[in-house]
């Protein structure tokens, strides 16, 4: 098969089972991000480096706008899982709104161009500033988790002189049977206010001139790798709607959050197609405008992070492989324990896998630990991996990192962020430089004493 071929060759252009996933591929052992060889990537830019695909994006979100085609859904990618500019410059002219949590987040969709009336505001601690930059901008929704923060906001709409739009934040009380640290559906979390006292939160301040509480807001988890618990959730929340409108509210939207599982290895999640077969005969017919905010659905899979091996050594009964790519560029591995699909980029044909799976053994493989070099023993990529013999100089992909990678890097050990790069094509360009030793120390060279 040749390169930005569209035709599925012997391993598929990232084909998951049947289901292209995303458009890093192996051609005669060599992996591509699109027509671009990743060697030439790695030359280029340095490791280690975020290399992005840009159909992957825009196939993804076609994909979940497809699904979800009959609702008509506002469809706000949650900034929060990839953000940087070009990315959501690139969605948004694809025809998607935004999810922001933050008044960094709202600056940056602002700046891509966004239409702020189609913008939803979350977040469990919106300061005073935030709000005021919301309503200033004009956001479409403001998604409120509490009594206080909904007391907050008309407080501020009423200063500006500015009425606004928003939903409340439910906690059905559901669970995504996800990893603790990211469910958010369940009660004894801090998301939202439950649903049995969500009448009451719009009986005491439902009804005021300044905040038109119109909507209800649910995100139960990320990620869910299973369609019940939207099912669960979302019939709770209607019950609700109907018990609101009874009470004489108009309720005129829902958002149902984002969190829909991806394929970290091959087969993992539902396809959207499933989701949006289960999720949308609920909606139907709901008087509602349906709000989504996919994250990771639209851009795990859209980037590798390159790294290169610069050392390996056994150690008791371990082979390391010791890369410069660390828990710094990505640390899920370390947070979560999440498992992401890692391989070299160059292999022998009897070596190119024929699945992302964390378990793949194939004839003549070793049994790897792959870790960075930060001063932590946490700091690993992947444990016990059965991978093709590498030796220093080697590049590695680190599979489906464009969600809660990047953003989630530190500079910790004083190393700098990696650059991040999109492909189009057979074209890659510099979406974010590597920081350097400067930009590292210059919020300490300008501070001053106040
Ligand atoms: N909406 C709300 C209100 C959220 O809190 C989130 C994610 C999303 C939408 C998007 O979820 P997604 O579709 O991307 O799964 N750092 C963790 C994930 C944290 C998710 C936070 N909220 C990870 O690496 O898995």
């Amino acid at each position: 098969m040749s390169p930005g071929s569209d035709e599925p060759g012997p391993q598929g252009k990232g084909t998951e089972g049947n289901r292209t996933v995303d458009h890093f591929r192996y051609v005669n052992g060599v992996l591509h991000c699109e027509a671009m060889p990743v060697p030439d990537i790695a030359h280029r830019f340095g490791t280690p480096a975020f290399v992005y695909s840009a159909r992957t994006f825009t196939e993804r979100y076609d994909e979940l706008a497809a699904a979800f085609a009959e609702l008509d859904p506002i469809i706000c990618y949650s900034v929060k899982s990839c953000q940087n500019l070009h990315i959501c410059r690139l969605l948004h002219e694809r025809g998607a709104s935004f999810d922001v949590v933050s008044g960094g987040e709202l600056s940056r969709v602002l700046e891509v161009g966004a239409d702020p009336s189609r913008v939803v505001f979350a977040g469990a601690g919106k300061t005073d500033a935030e709000i005021r930059q919301g309503i200033e901008a004009g956001i479409g929704w403001f998604n409120v988790e509490s009594q206080q923060e909904l007391e907050n906001l008309t407080r501020s709409a009423q200063d500006l002189g500015r009425p606004v739009r928003a939903a409340l934040r439910v906690n059905p009380d559901v669970d995504p049977e996800t990893h603790a640290y990211t469910t958010t559906g369940k009660q004894e979390t801090k998301f939202g206010v439950d649903l049995d006292r969500a009448r009451d939160v719009f009986a005491r301040s439902g009804r005021n001139n300044w905040v038109t509480l119109s909507a209800l807001h649910l995100h139960i988890g990320s990620p869910v790798d299973t369609v019940r618990p939207y099912v669960e959730a979302i019939r709770k929340t209607l019950e609700v709607i109907r018990q609101l409108r009874a009470d004489g509210f108009e309720i005129t939207a829902l958002d149902i959050g984002g969190g829909f599982g991806v394929d970290y290895e091959t087969g993992q999640a539902p396809s959207l197609a499933d989701y949006a077969r289960a999720i949308v005969p609920l909606l139907r017919g709901a008087g509602l405008t349906v709000i989504v905010e996919p994250g990771r659905t639209i851009s795990a899979n859209a980037a590798i992070l390159l790294g290169r091996v610069l050392y390996t050594k056994q150690s008791g009964a371990r082979q390391y492989a010791i890369v410069d790519a660390a828990m710094t560029e990505l640390i899920r591995p370390a947070l979560y324990g999440a498992s992401h699909f890692v391989w070299p980029v160059a292999v022998g044909e009897d070596h190119v896998p024929s699945a992302r799976k964390c378990d793949l053994k194939l004839p003549g493989t070793v049994q790897i630990d792959v870790v960075g070099p930060v001063c932590e023993t946490g700091d690993f990529l992947a444990r016990g991996r059965w991978l093709p013999p590498v030796t220093r100089g080697d590049l590695l992909a680190i599979f489906s990192a464009g969600a809660y990678a990047f953003v989630m890097s530190s500079q910790y050990n004083s190393r700098p962020r990696a650059p991040e790069v999109l492909v189009e094509g057979d074209r890659a360009r510099l979406i974010r430089r590597r920081e350097t030793y400067d930009d590292l120390v210059e919020a300490e060279r300008t501070a001053t004493h106040q």
